[in-house]
């Protein structure tokens, strides 16, 4: 583990100015366990066996870094480079700290895990972690993701979980973490809240973080193996997070490597059309952390929106908060329609359909690649995106009129 990552966060799970843990009473002694359990396993030689084990073994690590020399071609300039974390098992990176989160549970002798969900790549992660360690699984998604991503609703049941229609609110990602602590502070004695990015009170955040680090490990490696050198950019999509501080935390030390976080503009700038955080945020309190949020004319989290469910949240997680303002990440944007022709391009061009969370990081390589000649840029691949195409065909057709 990196200098950076052995310091950050602090004891109380403070990046800088942002993290912490604001927690009702109910659930403090609950979240002192999970501290105390993690900073056992963490340092246990039996569990990072067992982890490198599952990886390996089931969940097909490593994932490749594949060079996209069609996409490179079309858009002249850089080469553009992905980490495949389409090909990890289920088909995104959230199986990694699923998997993990699932071994944390059986440590402490939990018998269910459960989590909100956006996109549904999340929940099915975990319903996978639950059918493998033989636990229950329960699972909160808003009715509009529900409908937007039938597919992975289904493949959430077939593997056992239940999933739980939030219909409140705005009915997307917030509302879902929001139903689900409701539902856990009721049965925190034998559930663990498996928090489906490095968002969440502390040590969520770094927790997460720590799991997904074999993303930026394993690129790491990879990149200088096939090209002798580390990649000139790195980008990632950031909803909460997760991926991006995976890949990011692989490069955080190399002053090198510019470190880009594409956040999605959805239909504007206008408040309510996009959930760019970061981009248009202030610091605020949500979800029990301190980090920049989106907020309405009286301070609550405002309505957001982006063509990715997975991307839909008015925060962010608390180290991308300190990133953006140390400067060690530039923060940028990629809106609904440069993510809609980066999926099709991807699928055209390279063979590859991406989630369209992911292709919010496509489109970021594709506009930045004419600016860059002669540079590379590696972009997390985070997940792939055939929960999409229903969605994607039936309101945009097969992308002629982009
Ligand atoms: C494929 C994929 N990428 C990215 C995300 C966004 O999450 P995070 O920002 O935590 O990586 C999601 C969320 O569901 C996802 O499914």
């Amino acid at each position: 583990m990196t200098s950076y990552l052995k310091t950050t966060p602090n004891a109380d799970g403070f990046f800088g100015d942002y993290g912490g843990a604001m927690l009702p009473p109910p659930l403090e002694p609950h979240f002192k366990e999970i501290r105390e359990a993690y900073a056992t396993i963490s340092k246990s030689a039996d569990f990072i066996a067992e982890l490198r084990q599952i990886r390996k073994n089931y969940q097909g690590r490593p994932t490749p870094v594949s060079y996209l020399k069609n996409l490179s071609k079309l858009c002249g300039g850089a080469q553009i480079y992905a980490k495949r974390e389409d090909l990890n098992h289920t088909g995104a990176h959230k199986l990694n700290h699923c998997m993990a989160e699932g071994l944390l549970a059986k440590f402490m002798g939990k018998t269910k895990l459960m989590a909100e969900t956006g996109a549904g790549q999340h929940g099915v992660a975990l319903a996978t972690a639950a059918a493998y360690f033989g636990m229950e699984c329960e699972i909160h998604m808003g009715e509009i993701d529900i409908a937007k991503e039938a597919p992975n609703v289904t493949r959430m049941k077939l593997l056992g979980a239940k999933v739980v229609p939030v219909s409140f609110g705005g009915r997307s990602l917030k509302e879902a973490v929001d139903s689900c602590f409701q539902s856990y502070i009721a049965q925190a004695d034998t559930a663990l809240f498996a928090i489906g990015s490095v968002v969440g009170p502390h040590p969520f955040p770094m927790m997460v973080r720590n799991f997904q680090h074999v993303v930026g490990i394993e690129a790491r490696d990879q990149f200088l193996e096939m090209t002798g050198d580390l990649p000139d950019m790195v980008a990632a999509c950031v909803g909460g997070g997760s991926n991006a501080m995976g890949m990011f935390s692989g490069f955080i030390d190399d002053a090198c490597v510019s470190l880009y976080g594409v956040e999605p503009l959805g239909t504007s700038s206008n408040l309510g059309d996009h959930a760019a955080t970061i981009s248009f945020g202030a610091d605020g309190d949500i979800h029990g952390f301190r980090t920049l949020v989106l907020t309405d004319e009286n301070g609550e989290p405002a309505p957001v929106h982006t063509v990715a469910s997975g991307l839909d949240y008015p925060g962010v997680g608390p180290e991308h908060a300190h990133l953006h303002k140390t400067g060690r990440v530039n923060y940028t944007t990629a809106d609904d329609k440069e993510a809609l022709k980066a999926f099709y391009a991807l699928s055209r061009h390279e063979g590859i359909i991406p989630a369209l969370e992911s292709a919010h990081a496509v489109a970021f390589a594709m506009r930045e690649a004419g600016n860059n000649p002669g540079k590379s840029i590696l972009i997390n691949l985070s997940g792939r995106g055939d929960k999409d195409i229903d969605y994607v065909t039936e309101t945009y057709g097969f992308g002629e009129d982009l």
